[in-house]
């Protein structure tokens, strides 16, 4: 898939986020290697622990309907969903693209133009921790 499909899709996804405490409203698009697309947006919580960022609800609903081979993920962020500047991914996210990708997992991030950055996983997470 053209990763121009995977960004619209995240920035789609900007749009459902539930971010009434921090504002900053983010999206993703997780591509499988089979070409399904898992949509994800930060899901907020009074608690503030609770919270979960668009990545991992990506993550999660793919890997609980039984999906665990990806090829991609698209993200974007912006204070009240518009995009300044690319929103790279958090260090928990990281960590959790580690559990289930390699180290050609490729991660866009999108810039306010449109445009994307392209980073490995193993650019963003070096040295990584995994069992
Ligand atoms: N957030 C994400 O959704 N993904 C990230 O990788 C970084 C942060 C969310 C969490 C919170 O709802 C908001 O952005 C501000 O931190």
């Amino acid at each position: 898939m053209h990763p121009e499909k995977l960004i619209k899709i995240a920035i789609e996804s900007m749009s459902r986020a539930y971010a009434p405490y921090s504002q900053y409203k983010v999206g993703a698009a997780l591509l499988c290697a089979d070409g399904t697309v898992f949509s994800g947006c930060n899901i907020e919580n009074g608690a503030f622990s609770p919270s979960i960022c668009a990545e991992r609800t990506a993550f999660a609903k793919a890997v609980s309907e039984g999906y665990r081979d990806f090829t991609a993920i698209a993200v974007c962020g912006g204070k009240d969903g518009v995009i300044s500047g690319i929103f790279p991914p958090c260090g928990v996210c990281r960590q959790v693209m580690r559990e289930f990708c390699k180290d050609d997992f490729l991660i866009y991030m999108i810039d306010k133009e449109g445009h994307y950055e392209t980073r490995t996983l193993k650019e963003i997470l070096p040295d990584s921790f995994s069992l």
